[in-house]
């Protein structure tokens, strides 16, 4: 789903974020582990200020798990605790609860010390940019398909409960944060990785972006996959090359681009050059 963000439209999720963050004790920050940084909110520091939160690093199934390794050593050394997730199979969710009792727990204790309150469930809200795997995670978690209908910024409806295990809730409607749209790469890497369907980015800008990228990182899959001797320096003559080999040519022997990307993009999305990461942290 593509959400188009306006001013108004990211005051108002900031509003029904905080309201929500009311309600609860500990804040999942959903983002695709392919993409750690760009699939974050800009801005979540400041929203989630106060609240203990736990990074989950959803879609590793899709990631470079050598690269998902080094990021989860990156967010821990900067004090913030990690899971690796496949929201689709499960995978990883079950050491969620945990987690979110430990990050609570000196708070807990604390309010158990005054008498404040009985012992309750710990209170979780999904936050996240589109296209995460909020929506996925929800129902795994839930057990069930339930409607998420609050993937959308202004919509609303009376907030649920889903029990998870024996001491957590979650909130069934998950916070939706806009992404940080105004650095260019980073809606190239968005797009990419299919968080961004209908990209209003040129369709072979994103695919150059990306040629550009694995050239430096996975030369050797390139290389298998397209059945290249070597790499060409340029991307743009890496593209040609791609291009050529896969039979996308117009008449008068020129390179049809818009075929060539799509090519690419699809053998991308469908995982045909392995799993691949497309961020790693700054060594
Ligand atoms: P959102 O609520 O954050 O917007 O995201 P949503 O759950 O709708 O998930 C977006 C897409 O990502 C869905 O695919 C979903 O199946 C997929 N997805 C979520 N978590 C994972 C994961 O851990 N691994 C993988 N491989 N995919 C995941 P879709 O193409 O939109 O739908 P569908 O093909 O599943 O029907």
């Amino acid at each position: 789903m593509t959400i188009q963000w306006f001013p108004g439209h990211m005051a108002k999720a900031r509003r029904e974020i905080t309201e929500k963050l009311k309600l609860i004790d500990v804040v999942f920050e959903l983002v695709d582990a392919r993409i750690p940084l760009a699939s974050r909110n800009p801005m979540i520091d400041e929203i989630t200020a106060g609240k203990p939160r736990l990074l989950l690093l959803n879609k590793a199934d899709m990631a470079d798990p050598e690269a998902t390794k080094q990021w989860v050593h990156y967010f821990e050394n900067k004090g913030l605790p990690v899971l690796v997730l496949n929201a689709k199979t499960g995978q990883g969710i079950n050491k969620i609860e945990a987690k979110a009792k430990e990050l609570v727990k000196e708070k807990f204790d604390k309010m158990k010390a005054k008498g404040i309150v009985k012992p309750r469930a710990v209170r979780a809200l999904i936050l996240g940019i589109p296209n995460v795997g909020k929506s996925t995670l929800i129902n795994r978690l839930a057990g069930k398909n339930i409607a998420v209908t609050g993937d959308k910024p202004g919509v609303t409806k009376k907030q649920q409960w889903i029990k998870v295990g024996t001491s957590l809730e979650l909130l069934d409607t998950p916070g939706i944060l806009w992404p940080k749209f105004e650095d260019q790469e980073i809606g190239l890497k968005l797009a990419v990785t299919g968080a961004i369907k209908e990209t209003l980015l040129d369709f072979t800008e994103v695919v150059l972006y990306a040629l550009g990228y694995l050239k430096v990182h996975y030369s050797e899959r390139l290389c298998e996959r397209y059945n290249l001797a070597d790499i060409p320096e340029e991307p743009l003559a890496l593209f040609d090359e791609i291009g050529r080999k896969r039979g996308c040519l117009m008449s008068g022997g020129y390179i049809d681009y818009e075929k060539a990307a799509e090519i690419i993009l699809r053998d991308l999305r469908a995982e045909k050059l392995g799993r691949l990461s497309y961020e790693l942290p700054l060594q």
